[in-house]
C-alpha cells in the first residue's frame, strides 16, 4: 500500500489572531457562520494575513482541494492500494477513508473541511469518511507505519517520476510526500522525517501536477497499463 502525504498543507481553521479582523469577521458572517469556524483563505483575508507568520505559505485550500481531486481520482486509490493523509500547516493529520468521492466544487469543500475540523471527523451510512487528529508530522508518520518515507522538492536529489516510482515499488508500504503549499520548502519538521528527498524537474510544479504524474508512473508499476 502506497500513502500519499499532502504536508505541510496551506488548509488551517483561521488563527486566534485573526478572528476580530474585519475582512475575516464579514467573510464569515457572509456565509453565516463565527469566524473561528471558517478556513482561513488568502482569497477573502489576505489584508488580515499580512500580519501573520510565514502568511505566504498558508491560506490556500483550493491547493490541497486540486491535490486530493486528483490523488482520488486515480485507478490506484479506487482499488484500494493508495491511502490518503493531509498533513495541515499547525500540526492536524487529515486521514480519508477508502472510496471517498469529495465534492467538485470548492464552496462545497471548504465547508466538508470546516466540518471535519469542528466535529473530528465525517461520518456517511456508518462508515467514516474523513478523520482529523492533531499530530505533528512525525506521529502521522508512525502511525502509518510507513517501511520508506520520500518526499518530492525541487531542492532533493535530481530524479525522474519514473526512477521515484520505481524506488517506492520496491517497498511494502512506502509513503510520498508531497507539498500542500505555493511556495517554499517543507518545514524543518517535515524535512527531518523524510528518508530521501527528489527533485523531478528542474522547473517548480503545481503539487496536483506532481501528484498525477507521480502517481501514474507508480500505478503503471504496480498494476500496469
Ligand atoms: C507549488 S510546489 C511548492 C513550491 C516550491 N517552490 C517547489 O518547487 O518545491 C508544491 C509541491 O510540489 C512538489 N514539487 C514542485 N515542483 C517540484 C519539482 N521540480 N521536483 C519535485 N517536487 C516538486 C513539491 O513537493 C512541492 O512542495
Amino acid at each position: 500500500l502506497l500513502t500519499l502525504i499532502i504536508a505541510d498543507a496551506a488548509l488551517e481553521t483561521v488563527p486566534e489572531s485573526l478572528r476580530d479582523h474585519t475582512a475575516v469577521r464579514r467573510s464569515a458572517a457572509s456565509r453565516g457562520k463565527r469566524s473561528d469556524e471558517v478556513l482561513l483563505d488568502r482569497s477573502y483575508h489576505h489584508a488580515a494575513m499580512l500580519r501573520l507568520k510565514d502568511h505566504s505559505r498558508r491560506g490556500r485550500p483550493d491547493l490541497v482541494h486540486f491535490a486530493l481531486l486528483e490523488a482520488a481520482a486515480t485507478p490506484l486509490y479506487s482499488e484500494d492500494r493508495l491511502r490518503i493523509c493531509v498533513h495541515m500547516f499547525g500540526g492536524k493529520a487529515i486521514f480519508m477513508g477508502e472510496q471517498v468521492r469529495l465534492p467538485r466544487s470548492y464552496l462545497r469543500f471548504v465547508g466538508l473541511m470546516e466540518q471535519l475540523l469542528q466535529e473530528g471527523k465525517v461520518v456517511s451510512g456508518g462508515r467514516r469518511l474523513l478523520e482529523s487528529v492533531d499530530m505533528d508530522f512525525g506521529g502521522l508518520v508512525d502511525r502509518i507505519g510507513a517501511s520508506s518515507v520520500v518526499g518530492l522538492s525541487r531542492s532533493g536529489r535530481p530524479s525522474g517520476f519514473e526512477a521515484v516510482a520505481e524506488d517506492l515499488a520496491s517497498e511494502e508500504d512506502a509513503a510520498l510526500v508531497v507539498g500542500g503549499f505555493p511556495r517554499g520548502h517543507f518545514t524543518a519538521e517535515t524535512a527531518s522525517c523524510l528518508d530521501q528527498v527528489f527533485s523531478v524537474n528542474r522547473r517548480p510544479l503545481e503539487a496536483h501536477v506532481v501528484i498525477a504524474r507521480a502517481l501514474y508512473e507508480y500505478e503503471t508499476q504496480v498494476l500496469g497499463k
